[in-house]
């Protein structure tokens, strides 16, 4: 259906939990989005869920079936924005003094190979200039985003299995950012807290038109929810994803397995245990503190989240009340045209980004 026409773009999001595929066609400085699916990665009731991600051989056939379902061939795709997502990789802002772009290539590279944790390959450096620095005239605000050859090359080669060619391949943290800046403007001043917050961890960005991006990985997200209610009920990861979703993510109402008769488990886990949402804030709060006091910024203006955990209401009134500042889960559709029926908005952020990011392909 969509494959024989060049104009159509892709964004892929291949996750640790879920995979979400969105088609969006140009017109003119308009976007329409032309479909949008998602799968999750785990389906059969036995399955557990892998920290460390899911095997290419996981991948592979759902993504075909994905792409059979929109009714594109692969190999026709010829404007796709595809990220990498996970470990060995970071995002940092740096000021620099304007230099040549080769000479820029070389003090950006020397300053990335200081953020990146290693995985023992070398590491691949891009950047973008943002603007001029208001604070000294002579400098201007670079950001880098560095990843491994092997995390980039295991990418590829996902895509090569796939026929798809690669085209825009960004990381995870800047993708979901763009869906909405690229459609969005950021407050004059003060700036904004992004959070991502998928399955395996959440991508904190915070960004505002003037002010010092910061980027830093919190390890709480949708899977701490799944496992402390695998815990307390002593159930499979497919019940408690099911019983995360009715009931909410903290499964409020339900009683931990021998809470009624033999004490409650769910008491003295809570003694020893501080609760995933109580984890998020302390990592929030830390990184907000630590920017705050880098940049002297006087906080946060509003929260704006991506993700499949951002569809929970009970983690945006959380978030609100302990932050006092409003909390925005993002819909990455509502600034295009056209219709999508998906449930959960949020989770297509990154897929979108990438996809208008693909417009960029000629
Ligand atoms: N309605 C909902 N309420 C709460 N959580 C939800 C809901 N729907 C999905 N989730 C959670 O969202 C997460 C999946 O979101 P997403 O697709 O963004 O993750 P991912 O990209 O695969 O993960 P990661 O980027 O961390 O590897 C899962 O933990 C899932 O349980
Ligand atoms: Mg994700």
């Amino acid at each position: 259906m969509f494959g024989l026409k060049s104009h159509h773009r892709v964004g892929l999001d291949i996750g640790s939990h879920a995979i979400q595929l969105v088609v969006t066609e140009k017109h003119g400085d308009k976007t329409r989005v032309l479909g949008a699916w998602t799968r999750d990665i785990y389906s059969a009731a036995n399955e557990k869920y892998d920290l460390d991600g899911p095997k290419k051989t996981q991948i592979v056939p759902i993504v075909l079936d994905m792409f059979n379902q929109a009714g594109m061939k692969p190999k026709r795709v010829s404007h796709l924005g595809s990220c990498l997502s996970g470990l060995n990789m970071a995002t940092k802002e740096i000021r620099t003094l304007q230099m040549p772009e080769d000479e820029m290539a070389s003090a950006v590279t020397q300053e990335a190979r200081k953020h990146l944790p290693l995985d023992g390959s070398e590491s691949l450096v891009d950047y973008q200039i943002l603007g001029d620095d208001t604070r000294e005239a002579d400098k201007v605000r670079v950001l880098i985003a560095v990843t491994t050859k092997r995390m980039f090359d295991a990418h590829l080669d996902m895509l090569r299995e796939l026929e798809l060619k690669p085209g825009v391949v960004d990381l995870e943290p800047l993708s979901c950012v763009n869906s909405f800046i690229l459609r969005n403007e950021l407050p004059d001043d003060g700036v904004v807290c992004f959070l991502n917050m998928g399955a395996r961890r959440t991508n904190l960005v915070i960004l505002g038109r003037k002010d010092m991006f910061f980027s830093r990985d919190l390890p709480v997200a949708g899977w701490s929810f799944t496992e402390d209610i695998m815990t307390k009920l002593n159930c499979t990861f497919a019940e408690a994803e099911e019983i995360k979703v009715r009931q909410g993510i903290t499964a409020k109402g339900i009683k931990a397995v021998g809470q009624a008769d033999a004490g409650s488990l769910a008491s003295s886990l809570a003694l020893s245990d501080r609760s995933p949402l109580d984890r998020l804030y302390d990592e929030i709060n830390r990184s907000i503190r630590y920017y705050v006091k880098e940049t002297g910024q006087s906080g946060i203006m509003k929260f704006v989240l991506f993700g499949g955990t951002a569809a929970s209401q009970e983690l945006c009134d959380y978030l609100a009340q302990r932050f006092s500042v409003p909390v925005e889960a993002h819909d990455p559709f509502r600034h295009l045209e056209g219709h999508v029926d998906v449930k959960n908005r949020p989770q297509f952020a990154t897929a979108v980004g990438l996809a208008l990011r693909a417009q960029a392909i000629y």
